[in-house]
Parts: structure tokens; sequence; C-alpha cells
């Protein structure tokens, strides 16, 4: 797709969906998280979504990078939830739940390993990176971003993260249409995200469980003040 039949067409889907309120769209950009806190600070409205075909400098967590060839799906969507501020951090675990449902629909056997990378067989095929800004009493903004490895030709990312990761075309070797994938997931989105707003968490929490491949291994945690090991018992209503 050529620059801007994907601004065009990218647009005018996004505009017909319910949960988009405003659709910010780009061939390419260096990261929609950057551009979406931009927004957010500047008060655009729960809803607004930063979408890029290509992202120069896509950033993962512990500020590794995303790297973002055609073909995948990078996305940062604001949010402004209304719930209590001590339930704020259950919203971490909508993002991979609903990369999940999508990629699941397609019969591939993705799942979660805590906090929040999805993957099949043991390689990634999605990453979310969540940023908030508040006030200690109350959340003004949370950027949801998501970046999914859906029609991304593994040979075009480096050797090492090729080694580590999976792409949708990868599993099953034939394209899957973008703009079908995209209206999954943002139903799958709407679903959830009414359910957190309206603090029936224990749907989430049950379904999250279901597909996590953390629970019973054992895991090496490191932490600001050292390195804890253990198996992984459950994840308790905090997140
Ligand atoms: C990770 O697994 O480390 C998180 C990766 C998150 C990547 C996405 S792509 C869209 C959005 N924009 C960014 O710069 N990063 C996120």
């Amino acid at each position: 797709m050529n620059k801007s039949t994907f601004v065009k067409k990218t647009t005018m889907f996004l505009n017909a969906l319910d949960f988009v309120k405003k659709p910010v769209v780009f061939d390419e950009l260096d990261s929609t998280n950057l551009t979406a806190k931009v927004l957010a600070k500047a008060g655009a409205k729960e809803g607004t979504v930063v979408i890029a075909r290509t992202q120069s400098h896509g950033r993962g967590r512990f500020d590794r990078i995303w790297q973002s060839p055609p073909g995948g799906i990078y996305l940062s969507l604001i949010l402004r939830p209304t719930v209590p501020i001590q339930q704020v951090s259950l919203l971490s675990f909508l993002p991979a739940l609903v990369a999940t449902t999508p990629i699941r629909s397609y019969g591939v056997q993705a799942t979660i390993k805590w906090p929040n990378d999805v993957r099949v067989n043991g390689r990634k095929i999605a990453g979310l990176l969540l940023e908030s800004e508040g006030d200690g009493s109350k959340i003004d903004y949370v950027v949801v971003g998501i970046g999914i490895n859906l029609c991304v030709d593994l040979k075009t990312l480096s050797s090492a993260i090729q080694e580590k990761s999976t792409s949708l075309l990868n599993e099953l070797t034939c394209p899957v249409d973008y703009y079908d994938f995209l209206k999954i997931f943002f139903m799958t989105f709407e679903d959830y995200y009414s359910d957190f707003q309206a603090q029936n968490y224990d749907k989430i929490l049950t379904e999250w469980k279901a597909w996590s491949d953390t629970l019973g291994k054992r895991v090496i945690v490191k932490t600001m003040t050292g390195t804890l090991q253990g198996i992984v018992d459950d994840v308790d209503n905090s997140g």
C-alpha cells in the first residue's frame, strides 16, 4: 500500500468505528506513543488513536527498540479511565487480552507472558507499552501502545529479534487483512474496556489467567531492590 492510500484508507476505516473518537494516521512516524503522549498532554480526548504504517523509533519496555517494518500494526490509544486510582493498575491486563483475542480468532494459540507480552510457542508476536500521567490522586491519561507482528516478514527484523519473534503471517503462511484484524481488535477493546470502566474486573482477570503461560512456571524477577526466584502461583487483583 502506498503512502497516501494507507493514510486515506485507515482514516476512513477508523472514523467508522464507535470506539475511536479521533484517528491520527501517519505513513511513517518515529513512535506512535510519543505522539499520543503529546496529544494527551494537550487534552486529546479518550478514544484518540495514533497509528502508523511504520515507525522509525518504535519504543519498547526498558527503552528497547520495537522494530516496526511495514505489515505490522503500530498504534497508541489515549484513555482517560474514571475508576478509582487504586484500581487503575488493573488496566495493564487489558491490552494483552485485546491483542491475544484477534490472534486466537485466526486459530493461532497465542498466550500471555506476564506482564503483557503476547507469544506463540514461546516467540513474541505482540508487545505492549503503557505510559501514564497523573498526580497521585487521579490519573490524567494512559497511553496504551500496541505493536503486533501481523504480516511482518521475519527476515526484515534483525537476526537477534528474529530468533525470538514470530508473526501471524509466519504462523499462518498466508496474509491476514489488516483492516479485518483491526476491526476485531477494536471490538474486543471496546468490550473489555467497558467491563473495566464498570469495575467488572473478575471477567478480565479470569480470561487473562486462562491465557497466561506464566502461571505455574518458575521465574526470576529482577526488582529495584534485588532478584527474586520462585514459582508463579497466582496474580492478585492489583496485578
Ligand atoms: C515491548 O514489548 O517492549 C513493548 C513494545 C511496544 C511497541 C508499540 S508499537 C506502537 C507503540 N509505539 C511505540 O513506540 N511503542 C508501542
